[in-house]
């Protein structure tokens, strides 16, 4: 039964105060996990929490962290181990994206976001992964993204961001075999949440009709993870997309990246 290995264990779950994040603490809550929840927005965490309790039964931690500064990832990994509890799962999902041209994002921005989406996620594998494998169980679900498939010109810090995060889960992946810890990367396509706002872009028309609610990717996600997948990309149309990415010229898909990400800004 899927649910067994969520029931009664606890769960790390990073950026849970919205969207993706917050999803996975109402599904895995829903599923008997105790949660860890982190991000910065420290009401938010507290009431999502409580409001889990309530409802599950379940248990539950809030670390309010900004894991995208400096130090802040190694200090967050030192306060989970430090806690009196075994994590079993960790959900490594907070990250962030800035659209327009990389003339105008900055330094300070572009390191901040390779902080968080790359260098976090690795330190909390690294300081975590330890006593998952002595248990010879648990694991981690990354939250990568389709733009970690290809180039993406106007977001390409970020696209670059995420391909680090499916090609260090993969290998992983391969290093993990048979020692009964998974390692998942979740790859979805455009979903409407806070990343947007922060982005500064719009899902574009085109892509509206198919995309997908946070609760469905993030079901898609858990169940594939449960299910041992390495990559996981929900939804037809971006799985169609991720092959046209592996398959067609890069330029080419460079090209029409660029097109695409030139007219989701909104300025
Ligand atoms: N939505 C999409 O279209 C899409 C598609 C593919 C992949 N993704 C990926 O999905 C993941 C979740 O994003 P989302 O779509 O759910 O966006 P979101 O609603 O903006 O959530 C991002 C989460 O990350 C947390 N966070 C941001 N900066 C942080 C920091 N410095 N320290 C700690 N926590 C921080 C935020 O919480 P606080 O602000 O409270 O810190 C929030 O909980 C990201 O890795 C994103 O790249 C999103």
């Amino acid at each position: 039964m899927s649910d067994d290995i969520f029931r009664g264990r606890w769960v790390l779950i990073t950026g849970a105060s919205s969207g993706f994040g917050e999803d996975f603490a109402r599904q895995l809550a829903a599923r008997g996990a105790h949660l860890i929840l982190t991000a910065r927005s420290e009401a938010k965490l507290r009431a999502l929490g409580e409001e889990l309790s309530a409802k599950h039964g379940v248990l539950h931690r809030v670390l309010p962290r900004d894991i995208g500064a400096s130090g802040g990832a190694i200090a967050l990994a030192d306060e989970v181990l430090a806690l009196d509890v075994a994590v079993d799962h960790v959900v490594n999902n907070a990250g962030f994206g800035v659209g327009g041209p990389f003339v105008e994002l900055g330094a300070a921005r572009a390191a901040e976001m390779l902080r968080l989406n790359c260098e976090a996620l690795t330190v909390l594998t690294a300081k975590l992964l330890p006593p998952m494998r002595e248990r010879g169980r648990g694991g981690f679900l990354q939250v990568a993204s389709v733009a970690g498939f290809q180039p993406t010109p106007y977001m390409s810090v970020y696209g670059a961001s995420k391909a680090y995060v499916v090609s260090f889960t993969v290998g992983l992946a391969e290093e993990l075999r048979g020692t009964g810890v998974r390692m998942s990367a979740l790859c979805p396509g455009p979903v409407a949440t806070g990343f947007q706002a922060v982005a500064g872009i719009e899902i574009a028309p085109s892509q509206r009709a198919s995309v997908l609610s946070s609760e469905e990717t993030v079901r898609g996600g858990i169940q594939a993870y449960v299910d041992n997948k390495t990559v996981y990309v929900p939804g037809v149309v971006n799985t169609l997309g991720g092959l046209a990415a592996k398959f067609l010229p890069r330029a080419l898909v460079a090209r029409a990246a660029g097109q695409m990400m030139k007219n989701r800004g909104r300025g």
